[in-house]
Parts: structure tokens; sequence; C-alpha cells
């Protein structure tokens, strides 16, 4: 029994395991660089971050590095990198950013944390994860951070925020999307204060939730 109990993957991993195959597989540069709603996004995400000051950003799950682009345009002396699984969207990046723009082609649940950036990023990422991955990003992102974390997702208390009716394990995942309780995932940390959890509705861009995380320094 115990070696069966090693072997079989949970449904949490294996709707893991299918975001994955999903995300990596897929040709998507065009789509997320041309999309109107998204840049819109990243338009309204320049203004804000003229608000707090920083010298580096750093953006988990990147894509095809829309947000790095305006970010870069607007800020060029900050320091700027990312990471993704798709390597179709990381080499669309690779053309769209300068040579300092540190790419990393690595999943999310094992960025190096001890790399510190000033601003940590994520936009239409949690909301792929199951939740128990999405608590091990968002770790990640405030131990990554030297200052700020900013997300731009989809938060809720359901779990399921879209898919099938049925849940079948042998049903594609990357039909499903969730809507973690961001909030809740940093309640439990010490060394953070939430600055902002809202809804907000961007022009052009629809409504997103906003939530930004100010890491306490310790000294
Ligand atoms: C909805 S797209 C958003 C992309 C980008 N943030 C933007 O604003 O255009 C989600 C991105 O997350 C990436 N992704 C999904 N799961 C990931 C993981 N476990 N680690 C790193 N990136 C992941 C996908 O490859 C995809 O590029």
């Amino acid at each position: 029994m115990k070696h069966y109990q090693h072997n079989i993957m949970s449904f949490e991993e294996k709707l893991y395991h299918d975001q994955i195959a999903y995300w990596s597989s897929q040709e998507l540069d065009k789509k997320f660089w041309n999309s109107t709603k998204l840049t819109a996004r990243s338009k309204w995400l320049v203004e804000e971050l003229k608000k707090i000051e920083f010298q580096s950003l750093y953006e988990v799950g990147m894509g095809c590095g829309r947000n790095l682009f305006y970010i870069n345009s607007s800020f060029p002396n900050v320091e700027i990198g990312g990471n993704d699984i798709n390597l179709n969207m990381l080499s669309f990046a690779k053309n769209i950013l300068p040579d300092s723009c540190l790419i990393e082609c690595v999943d999310a649940i094992d960025i190096n944390t001890e790399h510190k950036f000033d601003v940590i990023l994520t936009h239409g990422l949690l909301m792929h994860l199951p939740s128990k991955y999405a608590n091990i990003v968002v770790n990640n992102c405030l131990d990554k951070t030297s200052k700020y974390v900013i997300h731009l997702e989809k938060e809720g208390p359901e779990y399921f925020y879209k898919g099938p009716k049925e849940l079948d394990p042998a049903i594609v995942s990357s039909e499903l999307t969730w809507a973690p309780d961001i909030e809740a995932m940093y309640k439990i940390r010490k060394d953070c204060n939430i600055v902002t959890s809202r809804d907000i509705e961007i022009e052009n861009g629809g409504m997103v939730k906003l939530v930004v995380i100010e890491k306490k320094i310790f000294v």
C-alpha cells in the first residue's frame, strides 16, 4: 500500500502538470503581444509604477515580455528580468527586450529567490495554478522581492473560477482557471504588509484584481 501511495499523483498534481504541459506547448507570442486589452493593462501598470521608487523589476510568468517592454520603455535605467516556461514566448521576448534583461526558462515554483529584485510582478499567472502551487509561487515572490510584490490577477473565495461542470481527472485542465485568495496567502507571512487588495477597472483593459504587498525590512 505504501508503495502505491508514493507513486499515485494527486488530483491537484495532475492538474498542475496538465497546466505545465499546456502552457509550455502553445505558440502564443503574437496573441499576447497584439492584444489591445493586455497592452492597455501594461500601459496602466507603467503609470502605477511611476508612484513608487524602484531600481529593478522581475516578472514571474513574463510570457512574450509585453509588460517588461513597456516598463523598459518608460524606465530604461531599471534592471529588468523575468521567467516563463514557454520557449516560444521567451524567444519573442528576447527580440523585443534589451540584452541586459535576464530571461529565465524556469517554472515559477523553482525561481531563484536569492537573486532579489525591488519589484516582483505577476499578471495572469496565479489563476492558472492549482492553489497549492499558487501558494508556493506567492511565497517565492515575497522571498524574491526587496520592496514590493504586485499581482494583477483574478481573485476570489471560490476555488474553481471557470471550468467544466464535471471535474474529471481526464479533462484537460487548460480549460480551468482558479481564483486564489491571494490576501489569505500573505496574511500568514509576518514579513509583509498588504498595501492594497481591490478590484480595479482599467480603461480598455477590463476588470482585474490588484494586490500590492510591501516587504517588511527587519533591522
Ligand atoms: C495569461 S499568460 C500571461 C503572460 C504575461 N504575464 C502577460 O501579461 O502577458 C500566463 C503565462 O504564465 C506562464 N506560466 C504558466 N504556468 C507557469 C509556471 N508554472 N511557471 C512559469 N510560467 C508559467 C505561461 O507560459 C504564460 O506565459
